[in-house]
């Protein structure tokens, strides 16, 4: 550990304010929490292309993807998702740094590695609960997931053998059992375009 010393971060002489500037918007990080079937990637997709279509740089990072590339060597524990999330963070904090609206679509089930997340990107970071009960998610099934959970083919799947530990006050709250993708779509829309002011 004592290499560590060694590290000296460089400052560059243009900064994330110089890029907003150019781009014409803020960044931030819009975090999709939620369990697997409870519609995060499809909301931060519709999402993703409304802002695109307003002029807005954006780019989405999703779990299913991301574990298949940058994260394929961690697992389902805890610790394997603890990971998973510190490095999506430090990812989703490098895109903000370069000006974009970052989307992040992650189960991410522990409230001490969102919290982690508010502190490394403070004012920036926005955490979108995707709600929906798991009996729905189940029914829903879009992955055949649920039904190997239940045959014990996988285990810690979140909602049946893993905790989910729901945010308590996120700042936008979403119900998929309750609402449509657009009314969704338009409730995490309006409330992150007045964010985005320069
Ligand atoms: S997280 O818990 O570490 O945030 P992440 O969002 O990256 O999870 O990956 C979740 C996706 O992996 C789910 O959408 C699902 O398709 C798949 N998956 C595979 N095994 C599991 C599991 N044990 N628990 C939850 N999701 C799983």
């Amino acid at each position: 550990m004592t290499e560590k010393l060694h590290i000296i971060p460089h400052n560059y002489k243009l900064g994330q304010a110089d890029k907003e500037l150019k781009q014409g918007h803020k960044a931030a990080c819009l975090w999709f929490t939620g369990l697997s079937g409870s519609g995060k990637s499809t909301i931060a997709n519709a999402v993703e292309q409304v802002l695109f279509e307003g002029g807005y740089h954006t780019y989405i990072l999703d779990g299913d993807n991301i574990r298949n590339g940058l994260n394929k060597d961690l697992d389902f524990s805890e610790a394997g998702r603890n990971e998973n999330i510190r490095r999506i963070g430090e990812v989703a904090k490098l895109f903000c740094d370069a000006s974009i609206v970052v989307l992040a679509a992650f189960v991410s089930p522990y409230k001490k590695d969102r919290e982690i997340l508010k502190d490394l990107m403070g004012d920036e970071f926005y955490e979108i609960y995707v709600d929906a009960p798991v009996e729905v998610c189940e029914q829903r099934d879009v992955k055949g997931l649920y039904k190997k959970a239940r045959a014990g083919e996988i285990s810690n799947f979140t909602g049946i053998s893993s905790p989910f530990e729901a945010p308590e006050a996120p700042q936008i709250h979403i119900l998929t059992h309750q609402e449509n993708i657009e009314e969704s779509t338009q409730k995490v829309v309006s409330y992150i375009t007045s964010k985005l002011k320069l």
